[in-house]
Parts: structure tokens; sequence; C-alpha cells
């Protein structure tokens, strides 16, 4: 697999930031962004609004498959339609969540995304964001972070991204949610959360996001890559 532009990828638990760092080094760089998590969760949105079981692994696949998103800019902000709908905030909703991390269980499902997640390669770059990004994906990346941090420390950080999106949820059930969620990630038996052999782990607990960005792009540029 040879691939002309550079590829990051940035793995790890749910809540450990790799979003919004993905997001700003992608900005900084002027690189494609590839949340693949999006993707899971639409495939879970789509299903709970089409009334298809979340254990039904060959409607799900075929959903995935057709899925019709369109991940679009609107003012200088992300916006993701799913079928021409705004699906922004509903895909970040815990339910949505919770249904995208059994979805993503599915061999079926991480199959028909793969190809799609494969296409976000693009000159001149591509910050590839999820649990298989270096392992499964993108495994002839040059440079694979394993972003990294307590579950209590991600379940404040989920609480207060949660209640910027007014919704409220109380930390010890968050961090329940946070336990099962990172369990049934790292335990599936097909592209389980781990960190790629070569993979560089940061730990964020004591780190706040412009020292990982920065640790980061210090890598890139030991690499030659930025
Ligand atoms: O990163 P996130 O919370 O948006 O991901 C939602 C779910 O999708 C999460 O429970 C794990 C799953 N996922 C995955 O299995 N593989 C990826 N590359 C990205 C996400």
């Amino acid at each position: 697999m040879s691939r002309t532009a550079p590829i990051l990828t940035i793995d790890g638990p749910g809540g450990a930031g790799k979003g919004t760092i993905s997001r700003m080094i992608a900005e900084r760089l002027g690189w494609h962004l590839l949340d693949s998590g999006a993707l899971y969760r639409l495939t879970a949105l789509a299903a709970l609004r089409k009334g298809v079981a979340i254990d039904d692994a060959e409607a799900l696949s075929k959903q995935a498959q057709t899925l019709d998103v369109v991940f679009a800019v609107d003012d200088g902000t992300a916006r993701i339609l799913l079928e021409g709908d705004d699906v922004t905030a509903a895909i970040r909703r815990e339910a949505v969540g919770n249904a995208a991390s059994q979805v993503a269980a599915l061999p079926p499902v991480r199959d028909a995304l793969l190809q799609r997640q494969r296409d976000f390669c693009r000159s001149p770059g591509l910050v590839a964001d999820g649990r298989d990004m270096g392992t499964v994906v993108f495994p002839e990346a040059p440079l694979k972070i394993y972003l990294t941090a307590s579950a209590e420390e991600r379940a404040k950080r989920r609480q207060l991204q949660l209640r910027q999106g007014g919704e409220d949820a109380r930390l010890s059930t968050l961090l329940e949610e946070i336990q099962a969620r990172d369990a049934r990630d790292m335990q599936r038996a097909v592209a389980p959360l781990k960190p790629a052999e070569d993979a560089i782990e940061l730990d964020t607990t004591q780190l706040d996001i412009p020292e990982v960005v920065e640790r980061i792009e210090t890598l890139l540029a030991e690499r030659n890559l930025a």
C-alpha cells in the first residue's frame, strides 16, 4: 500500500482529547481530517432513526455502505449532514455514542467503512482520529500517536463537553459509561483499541491541549513530515 500524502494517526480511548487535538493540528497544517468515530456514530444514528436493530450486523453493514453523508464547512464551522439533515449535535449525544460503540464491534460494519476511511487520504496530508487508525486503517502511517488520560479525567472532560452542548449528566454515570465503553472497545475481537507497535504514547491527564499539540508538532518536524 503506497500513498503519496503523509498521514498522522491519533488513536486512543474516548475523552483523551483526540478530536480537539486532531482538528487543531489539521487546521494548523492545512491537512484533511478524518473523524472516524463520526462514521460509526452516523451509522448508529441512521440505524436508530430507521428502527434497525443495533445488533443486526447485515442491515447495519448495508447502512454503513450506503451512508449518505456530507462533511461540510459552514461559515468556518464544521457540519455533518446525514441525508441532508444537519446531525452535527445529534451524533455527539450519549445514546448515539453508546450505540456507536456496539455497532463498531461488528466486523461487517468495520469492513463496510474501511475504504470510505482510506479515501480521506489526499494531498497535502491527513490527520486520522480514531481507535484503529494506526493498527488497521493506515498501518503505513509515518507517525502514530496513542493518546490516553485517566478515566476520571476523561469523565470530567466529557461532562464539560456535554454541558457546552446543553446536556447534563452525573459524573459517576459518565465514569461508568466511559469504563464500559473502554472495555467494549478494547475487548472486541476485531480491531480492538490498542496502541500500534510503533505508536508513541502520550498521557494527557496532566497536559493541556496546547502542550499536546506542541509535542505532536515537534514529532512531525523531527520526521520531516511538516
Ligand atoms: O471517538 P468517538 O467517541 O466518536 O467514537 C464512537 C465509537 O466508535 C466508539 O465507541 C468507538 C468506535 N470507533 C471505532 O471503533 N473505531 C474508530 N476508528 C473510531 C471509533
